[in-house]
């Protein structure tokens, strides 16, 4: 492991299971955050907006490292005033075997990972050396608590905001077999259900894991997350709804998606991307994750910037020519000031970064400072 890395230790400790993750973390910076009990104050007065709440600046960290409320909650205390809370589910979920996370080599020059290179089929070398400009994987399986349990937890979690900061629900349906497609959008509308009770101002719609079976994704059939879409609104009414995407190259298919969910009023808005998929290969040439279903997961981080961007650019053209109104909160590669700017030029309303926070705890203050 590089000196540098080793000097900033990860809220979310990638040493350890989920497990532990989750009973005993946050750690490094943001453990110190919630030990000094402050308050999250600010003296801002909220000059930014995510889907129309006010918050100070809407740039925040997406569904994934922030496992409960004393993450999010240690987030807040860090500047981070969009903080979402990972994706839940209708009913308890486990986690994929540990490890969860490596860490990824690309073998071009600049770190990067292109959206239908022959490289994520070949293999990209996965390893335990995180090295700058960090780029991961992970492959959690999208693991949940029980309602029982992470209902109370998310209103804890929406009630440590402070002023101008937002928590964030994620949740997503579950596909378990010997389900109809009826049950499998019920389940959508039941899980947006249980996210409205504890106090929800909006909320994110995860259509981007591989939750259709193995790496299949949701996001693929835009007329099924109409029909889901529909299905959620109906449950949740005026609660402004996001909806999750993957990378999806085709332009016709992704304005398909937007015709089917904001042109019919259920949705106001996307956030995108997440991880690209990549088979990974320790250096012997090996797959590098152990276990079945798993020689490919999901990269995200320094090198999937450049897919999010064109991701994000691609959605604000198709807003542009359809005339239609909806956010977009720009996700994928964030390390940096430079690439929260350079999503807000290509037409993000907001930013969030996952992996970029996680070995940066100052990402937000930095931010702040560089604007
Ligand atoms: C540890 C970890 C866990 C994640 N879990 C989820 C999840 O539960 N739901 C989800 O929609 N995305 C999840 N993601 C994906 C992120 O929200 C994000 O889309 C992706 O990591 C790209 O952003 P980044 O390059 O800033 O990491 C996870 C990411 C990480 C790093």
């Amino acid at each position: 492991m590089s000196q540098d890395i080793q000097q900033s230790e990860p809220f979310y400790d990638v040493n350890r299971t989920y497990e532990d993750n989750y009973e005993q973390g946050p750690f490094g910076a943001f453990a110190e955050a919630l030990q000094r009990d402050e308050e999250a104050v600010s003296a801002e007065t909220p000059a930014d907006s995510f889907l129309g709440v006010p918050v100070n600046l809407a740039f925040g960290i997406p569904a994934g490292p922030l496992l409960n409320s004393r993450f999010t909650t240690a987030a807040f205390r860090m500047g981070f005033d969009l903080a979402t809370y990972k994706t839940v589910r209708s009913r308890a979920w486990g986690c994929n075997p540990f490890p969860n996370v490596l860490a990824v080599h690309p073998r071009s020059a600049d770190g990067s990972l292109t959206p239908g290179s022959p490289e994520l089929d070949e293999g990209v070398l996965a390893d335990t050396n995180y090295e700058r400009p960090i780029s991961i994987s992970n492959s959690f399986g999208v693991p949940s608590q029980d309602p029982d349990l992470w209902q109370p937890d998310m209103f804890r979690a929406i009630a440590a905001a402070g002023p101008g900061q937002l928590l964030v629900p994620g949740f997503q349906g579950s596909r378990v077999e010997g389900m109809t497609e009826e049950e499998y959008i019920a389940d959508h509308a039941t899980t947006a259900r249980l996210v409205k009770e504890t106090g929800a101002k909006v909320m994110v719609m995860n259509t981007s894991c591989p939750n259709e079976g193995h790496n299949v994704l949701l996001c693929h059939n835009p007329l099924l997350v109409g029909r889901i879409a529909e299905a959620v609104k109906n449950e949740i009414g005026d609660t402004p709804l996001m909806v999750k995407l993957a990378y999806i190259p085709d332009d016709a298919a992704l304005e398909l998606m937007v015709r089917s969910t904001v042109g019919r009023g259920t949705v106001q808005g996307f956030s995108t991307i997440n991880t690209i998929s990549a088979r990974l290969v320790d250096a012997e040439g090996r797959q590098a994750l152990p276990g079945k279903g798993r020689d490919r997961s999901g990269v995200c981080g320094h090198a999937i910037r450049g897919a999010g961007l064109d991701m994000v650019s691609r959605l604000a053209a198709i807003r542009e020519k359809s005339g239609l109104d909806f956010a977009i909160n720009g996700v994928g590669g964030v390390v940096t000031p430079d690439d929260f700017a350079a999503y807000k030029r290509a037409g993000a309303d907001s930013v969030m970064s996952a992996t970029g926070a996680m070995w940066d705890a100052d990402l937000a203050r930095k931010i702040k400072a560089s604007l």
